[in-house]
């Protein structure tokens, strides 16, 4: 494989402007995780007082010493509910425990007493889809009061809501996948559930309780007084109920346990990829911020991303000369075969037929897939639509939904209309999406909107005879602009999970690298439909 060249001068003043500037903004964003480690100062201080320990603690404990964590979706609820759910009050991600990447569901309990709002339900839901999708052993480490109350309607009834949580568990069950539950705390009403569903369950004395209706509960239906030990604490679970398999003296204790489940557990054959030896990138990771769009406007090529993430800078690029607003081409990433796909500029017909050529490749060669989304859209106008970019556009879009290898998404510019769809946004099931600080995701532009909307307005005024005076218009633009600078910000996104997590760019190899070693934990399955030239 060729290795790519920088065209880029690292000490150019508009390479150093944007260095610094993207520099910033990830200042900004490690502040924010900071904040959102757990909840208010009271809180952590009763919750220590238990003798507990911290969720990440707990979580650190359990997997393997001096091994990563990959955490999804930290700042999920950010900016929300007045920013008193931080992250919303649940840790999830991949760790591994005894070599096995597994996935970890922990909840805070020191943020709201550990109870589910929307984005906690979400959270929790999105990191079991990762579990089945990729056939990885969960733990669920519970301290949980359940539902957030005053948010019942948001949490309860929907398909995706609370109920979903068991609905997944005997999925994930009947399809093997090994689940532990770790009762460190509160487990109460439906959340029950989630120890009694699980195929072995750790309960730690004088702390966990279980039980379908707590004390207050009981003695409104029926009179009885009883404690919450006496319900369904430890004891009462490892020697009289039998919901729990195992009884922990504390939180490292129950870890230790876990841990000595997952030592005798057999292990599964992965799904075989040949893998080469791991070779750094010839470019330092850290220039990704002198070069990573902080203004949309402005291009970048998207080689020069390539190169700071793949093995030697080295890639093999398909139809280099043809349609060259869309790069492809073959890399490695930590020694793992990948197929790249990145945006440098519109997608036009013969962009999309590119793109959907170079998927059959990877599908029929059994490479995953990155996609790098830099995208405004698809290209519009009369010359455009004669030629049939709806029908070409939908080739694309057909090759990615159907694509039967792991794709990835990583937004590291702009994600916009029709374009994400074709670069594998949230609806294409990427196996990880994730978005760099300084991207931004919606419909169209707010410029574009704006200009939409104004038109729409005119022409309904027009109809009437009448005029859209200046002064409204200019209102209405600034309404729709305001918006859409809101809305469309990473930080809007990761907040409602329409991703997995906003990552530092210098990352994103280390990421990707752990996301293809989860997904060799499935068996990939067969693609039906030959390579055929478009
Ligand atoms: N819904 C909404 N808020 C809840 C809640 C619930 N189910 N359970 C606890 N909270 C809130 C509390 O109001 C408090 O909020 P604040 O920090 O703004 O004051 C915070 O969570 C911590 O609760 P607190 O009781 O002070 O903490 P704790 O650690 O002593 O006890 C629980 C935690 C979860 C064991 C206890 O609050 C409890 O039993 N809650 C009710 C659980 C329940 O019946 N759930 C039914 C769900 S279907």
């Amino acid at each position: 494989m060729y290795r790519l060249e920088t065209k880029i001068d690292t000490k150019s003043k508009e390479y150093i402007e944007n260095f610094n500037n993207y520099k910033q903004l990830i200042d900004q964003f490690n502040l924010r995780l900071k904040e959102v480690r757990h909840g208010t100062t009271n809180a952590v201080e009763k919750h220590r007082d238990r003798g507990k320990l911290l969720t990440r603690e707990r979580i650190d404990l359990l997997i393997d010493p001096n091994t990563p964590f990959l955490e999804f979706s930290s700042l999920a609820a950010y900016g929300m509910y007045n920013n008193s759910f931080p992250g919303a009050g649940i840790v999830t991600g991949i760790g591994l425990i005894h070599g096995q990447e597994s996935v970890i569901i922990a909840n805070d309990a020191t943020v709201k007493g550990g109870t589910y709002a929307k984005e906690t339900i979400k959270k929790h839901v999105r990191a079991q889809q990762i579990a089945l999708e990729n056939h990885l052993p969960t733990v669920y480490m519970v301290d949980s009061g359940g539902a957030f109350l005053p948010e019942q309607a948001n949490v309860f009834p929907d398909r995706f809501d609370f109920g979903r949580f068991f609905y997944n568990q005997a999925q994930m069950s009947a399809q093997g996948i090994p689940q532990i539950s770790i009762v460190m705390g509160s487990c109460t009403a439906g959340g029950a559930y989630v120890p009694a569903m699980s195929d072995e369950t750790i309960i730690v004395r004088n702390q966990g309780t279980i039980f379908i209706g707590g004390p207050p509960l009981v003695k409104a239906a029926t009179g009885e007084v009883v404690s919450a030990e006496e319900l369904g604490g430890a004891v009462v679970h490892t020697t009289v109920s039998g919901v729990a398999d195992h009884l922990a003296e504390n939180d490292s204790h129950a870890v230790q346990i876990c841990r000595n489940i997952f030592e005798s557990m057999p292990k599964k054959e992965k799904h075989l990829l040949y893998i080469s030896p791991i070779e750094e990138p010839m470019y330092d990771s850290e220039e990704l911020y002198g070069i990573a769009p902080i203004d949309l406007k402005k291009p970048v090529d998207s080689r020069e991303i390539i190169m700071r993430i793949v093995d030697g800078s080295k890639f093999h690029e398909f139809k280099a000369s043809y349609a060259p607003t869309l790069v492809t081409g073959f890399a490695r990433i930590m020694g793992f075969p990948i197929g790249i796909i990145a945006n440098n500029g519109v997608l036009f017909s013969e962009t999309s037929l590119k793109g959907a050529h170079f998927i059959e490749l990877c599908t029929s060669r059994k490479i995953p897939i990155l996609f790098l989304q830099n995208i405004t859209g698809f290209i519009v106008g009369k010359q455009y639509e004669h030629k049939g970019i709806a029908r070409d556009g939908a080739k694309l879009v057909h090759a990615v939904a159907n694509a039967n290898v792991p794709k990835f998404t990583v937004v590291f510019g702009g994600s916009f209309g029709a374009g994400n769809y074709a670069m594998a946004g949230r609806a294409y099931d990427p196996r990880l999406l994730l978005m760099w600080p300084a991207s931004k995701i919606s419909v169209m532009g707010g410029e574009q909107a704006a200009d939409v909307l104004v038109t729409v307005k005119k022409d309904q005024l027009a109809a009437k005879g009448k005029d859209f005076p200046k002064e409204e218009e200019n209102k209405l633009r600034e309404n729709i602009l305001n918006k859409y600078e809101e809305e469309g910000s990473a930080y809007y996104s990761t907040a409602r999970m329409w991703d997995d997590g906003i990552i530092d760019p210098k990352d994103t190899r280390k990421i990707l690298a752990m996301g293809i070693a989860m997904s060799l934990n499935k068996q990939w399955p067969e693609q039906k439909n030959g390579v055929f030239r478009m």
